[in-house]
């Protein structure tokens, strides 16, 4: 993918809707007894592969435009798959379908691409075998994983890492457990699992950053509009703030208290942000966002707001390199165990573009304001590199080429023609 310098972003957008909102609604409307209507699925690759896996354990799923209908079978009404149930790129699906999987009485084996099968999932096999579970995966860590019919244990689990997969999944398995099941983490990580679950009827009871799940007999279903995603909101944020003359409205952003730290660090950088229209859809709060080129300042982002911004931290680095001063990003290590190592990607390929990054072992360290010239680039097969290296190929003074660029259709198909709608 070619992309030349722009000159301003202007208009109005809607952005696709939430991936992880998404994932769930078709997770627990399978789990669920009756029929569950998604408004505004989004029709991503990652929550495809989602489908695809539930229709395989047994569940009727029927896609018509952006509106999905899932036939719930009931907590205890999923079918042994006749084949190996591909996860794809995805992450959230890999490791919330184990929490489910552990607890059948059918065996089961996960897998996905190429990067799925050098994700860590000990994260999910040690904590689901400390509740009775029975999986195999090569060194205990990579997919594929096989899953063995067992009976579950509620438990207490610290998890050394703030992560809403390994969240969920212990969450779905204590739906099966004979006892509460309880996690904590060290700051909370996004709550979409416990919102939706709590709405499908499941007693979820909560304290600083412990979650408890009550055993269940049955989930009920209940219809979803799905908001827009911010993390797919941030690269245009950060292309119109970074872009002179810029002036763009995203409409329907979900802004959830554990998503919206982007949104909190762009403005405490100097952005000119307007929140307008806050609403509340089906228990997750949404918005319209207006934003417009602005001078940004560098900041230090760390601690309990890392996993508010998780995923947006490549276009926050893309914000940094176009801030006066340095930005610090620390507590990150998660980063080296996304789609790609996000801390390499973006340190070789905005490095190439001519920015001032430093690598550090749980972030990065930008010093903004150094002129950013055109390369080729490679995205690393990961959709959020691809964007956010577009976004700093705007700004560049010259033609860049992004290799790979296909993924973007992991999360964002229409990423490339919606930038170009806005582009002046
Ligand atoms: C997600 C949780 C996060 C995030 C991912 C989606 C979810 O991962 O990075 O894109 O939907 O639960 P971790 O749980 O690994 O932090």
């Amino acid at each position: 993918m070619n992309i030349n310098p722009i000159s301003s972003l202007q208009g109005t957008i809607n952005i696709p809707s939430d991936k992880s909102i998404s994932h769930r609604s078709v997770m627990f409307g399978s789990l669920a007894l009756g029929k569950t209507t998604v408004s505004n699925f989004l029709m991503g690759e990652d929550c495809l592969s989602t489908i695809q896996c539930f229709r395989k354990l047994g569940v009727t799923i029927e896609i018509d435009a952006e509106t999905v209908i899932v036939h719930g079978k009931g907590l205890h009404g999923l079918t042994a798959p006749k084949e190996v149930l591909d996860c794809g790129n995805s992450g959230t699906t890999v490791r919330l379908l184990s929490g489910i999987l552990a607890a059948q009485g059918f065996s089961s084996t996960l897998t996905g691409d190429a990067s799925i099968q050098k994700r860590p999932m000990q994260r999910v096999i040690n904590p689901l075998g400390s509740m009775g579970a029975t999986i195999s995966a090569k060194d205990n860590n990579f997919c594929p994983m096989h899953i063995s019919p067992s009976t579950l244990k509620g438990m207490t689990y610290h998890s050394p890492v703030a992560s809403a997969q390994v969240k969920s999944c212990l969450l779905l398995a204590g739906l099966y457990a004979d006892s509460p099941t309880t996690v904590t983490e060290p700051f909370i990580s996004r709550d979409h699992t416990e919102r939706m679950l709590a709405a499908f009827g499941a007693e979820i009871k909560r304290e600083g950053t412990a979650v408890t799940v009550m055993p269940c007999k049955e989930l009920y279903a209940s219809d979803i509009i799905v908001p827009g995603d911010i993390s797919s909101a941030a690269f245009f944020m950060v292309a119109a703030l970074i872009t002179p003359h810029s002036n763009i409205t995203i409409k329907n952003v979900g802004i959830n208290p554990t998503r919206r730290g982007i949104l909190d660090v762009l403005i405490d950088m100097g952005g000119d942000i307007t929140i307008c229209n806050e609403k509340t859809i089906c228990g997750e709060p949404v918005c319209d966002l207006n934003i417009k080129s602005s001078s940004l300042h560098g900041t230090v982002v760390e601690g309990s707001i890392i996993p508010a911004l998780i995923d947006e931290i490549p276009a926050l680095a893309v914000a940094a390199c176009f801030a006066k001063g340095q930005t610090v990003i620390k507590d990150a290590a998660e980063l080296k165990v996304k789609e790609s190592n996000r801390i390499d990607a973006l340190y070789s390929e905005l490095s190439k573009m001519g920015a001032d990054i430093i690598p550090t072992d749980d972030g990065l360290k930008i010093n903004g304001m150094k002129p950013l010239k055109g390369a080729v680039l490679e995205s690393f097969h990961d959709h959020r590199i691809a964007m956010s290296l577009a976004v700093a190929a705007c700004n560049a003074s010259s033609l860049s080429t992004i290799q790979n660029a296909e993924c973007v259709k992991i999360s964002f198909p229409n990423f490339f023609e919606l930038l170009q709608t806005l582009t002046r």
